[in-house]
């Protein structure tokens, strides 16, 4: 069950995030770096960051979600523990975040940014039933250029 991310479990989290690159690929080019607890927790104005947990009260999984107009919500800093990657983790956080938007009254659209060498979240959210917008964003990472596309579904 999705439980709110306190800047108590965020620590936990950041030990999952082990440079500027790993931040950026789950957060975004505007993250902070180095990343707090406060940091990760405040986030982006309006977004809520949620947190999942396995059987045995470990956490694995964090995400967030926040409104981005009267229509449309946003899913943003999906992030699994290296350590339990591959196990489903990731697609149960985007379910749980998906069963969230519905509960925000007037949502019936749902966007996200996604880098587009990361095949792994491509893949997710692909089989989720996000497809491109044709919005495309670059930034330039240690002296690269990332490619971010936005991908949208219906709720
Ligand atoms: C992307 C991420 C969240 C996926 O989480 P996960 O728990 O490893 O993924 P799951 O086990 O739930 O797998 C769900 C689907 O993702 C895809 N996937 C997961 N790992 C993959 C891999 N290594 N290669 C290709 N596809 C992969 C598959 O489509 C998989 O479905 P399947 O199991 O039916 O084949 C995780 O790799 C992660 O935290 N990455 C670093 C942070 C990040 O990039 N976040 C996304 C920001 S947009």
């Amino acid at each position: 069950m999705l439980e709110p991310l306190t800047v108590h479990t965020a620590a936990e989290v950041l030990a999952w995030v082990s440079s500027r690159r790993d931040a950026v690929q789950f957060a975004g080019p505007d993250v902070a770096w180095p990343l707090t607890p406060e940091l990760l927790v405040a986030g982006t104005s309006g977004h809520v960051p949620h947190a999942l947990r396995d059987v045995d009260g470990r956490l694995v999984a964090t995400g967030s979600l926040r409104r981005t107009g009267e229509r449309v919500g946003r899913i943003g800093r999906v992030l699994v523990d290296p350590a339990a990657r591959g196990r489903g983790w990731g697609r149960r956080m985007m379910l749980a975040l998906l069963d969230r938007a519905r509960d925000l009254p007037g949502i019936d659209v749902v966007e996200l940014g996604v880098y587009t060498f990361n095949t792994a979240a491509v893949a997710l959210y692909t089989d989720l039933g996000f497809r491109p917008t044709g919005a495309e964003r670059s930034t330039v990472v240690a002296g690269e250029v990332w490619i971010s596309l936005e991908l949208r579904r219906p709720l």
